[in-house]
């Protein structure tokens, strides 16, 4: 998609609040700080590529796709802080925390993660896709963000650091921490367009694939790269004591499930009569990646 980034960017910068209160400013300028840090927008792309593929409009889709990049950096921003892995550097920038301090970066992922159901729910948002869509958008948002989704996918991985877990446990672990926000952001690319059940129960199973895919290879590169290259911490799950595929069933192992995970997604979208090469083009592009 052309310009795909500067679009999601210019559109993601028009939903910041605006104030006169320099405390409320400095509240503003470090929720800025880290969604406008870079980062791949890999779920914003799934929103609009889906929405494509089941005959919605880009514009329609581009409130959902800002709400889920939102609702992502929120989860970073929290993911960093010393109370979780504890990390300095995210997006190849300090974390919010470093710059900020960490209440103001509590205050940052939380102010992100309202203003995601206000974007879903904005004037434009329902303008372009009707209060009903926006409703079913919002509800999806919240489960896959919530204690049953990416959340507690988190709990799960800070209850798991030390331990020695079964593979089982890793995948629900995973597919909620990481493959939740995906499955989030392949529906409401869905609802959006109005996609009918068997559409979106197939976008749901190309995101649970993908997703845990994207955990595997996220796992693998903490050993595998360098800092530089990810800009964010190498090295952060050994010294955290994380329990990943990675140390379980070795780096081989791990390349090989995520490419037969990649194969399955995939695989999921031949239900689709439209043109799906961009999805399976992307879903390999993520097991290819290098940071
Ligand atoms: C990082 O997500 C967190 C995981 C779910 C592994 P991304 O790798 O998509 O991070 P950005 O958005 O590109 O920074
Ligand atoms: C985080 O997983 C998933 C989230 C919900 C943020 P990681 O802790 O492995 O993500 P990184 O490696 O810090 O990006
Ligand atoms: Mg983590
Ligand atoms: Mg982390
Ligand atoms: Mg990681």
């Amino acid at each position: 998609m052309s310009g795909f980034t500067e679009k999601v960017e210019k559109e993601l910068l028009s939903y910041l609040p605006e104030s006169d209160n320099e405390n409320i400013k400095k509240l503003i300028e470090s929720m800025q700080y880290s969604l406008m840090a870079g980062g791949k927008r890999v779920r914003p792309m799934l929103v609009l590529e889906f929405a494509k593929l089941c005959g919605g409009s880009e514009e329609a889709a581009m409130p959902f796709a800002c709400a889920l990049e939102m609702v992502h950096t929120y989860s970073l921003i929290h993911d960093d802080l010393p109370c979780m892995d504890n990390d300095d550097l995210r997006r190849g920038k300090p974390t919010n925390h470093k710059v900020y301090g960490e209440a103001t970066a509590l205050l940052a992922g939380s102010g992100l993660l309202t203003l995601a159901f206000e974007t879903v729910l904005s004037e434009k948002s329902v303008r372009l896709n009707g209060a009903e869509k926006c409703a079913a958008a919002a509800r999806a948002l919240a489960q896959y963000a919530g204690a049953d989704g990416m959340l507690g996918g988190q709990m799960i991985d800070l209850e798991s650091e030390g331990k020695t877990v079964t593979v089982e446990h890793l995948k629900v672990m995973d597919n909620k921490k990481t493959g939740a926000l995906m499955a989030a952001a392949c529906s409401l690319g869905c609802i959006s367009a109005g996609a009918a059940k068997e559409q979106l129960a197939a976008a749901v199973s190309y995101a649970e694939n993908i997703g845990l895919a994207f955990q595997i290879i996220d796992d693998i590169l903490d050993i595998t790269s360098t800092t530089e290259e990810l800009g964010k911490p190498v090295g952060s799950d050994d010294e955290n004591k994380k329990s990943t595929y990675a140390a379980l069933l070795g780096l081989d192992r791990c390349r090989e499930l995520s490419r037969e995970l990649t194969e399955k997604a995939a695989a999921a979208l031949d239900v689709f009569e439209n043109d799906t090469s961009v999805l399976k083009n992307f879903a390999y592009y993520l097991l290819e990646r290098q940071n």
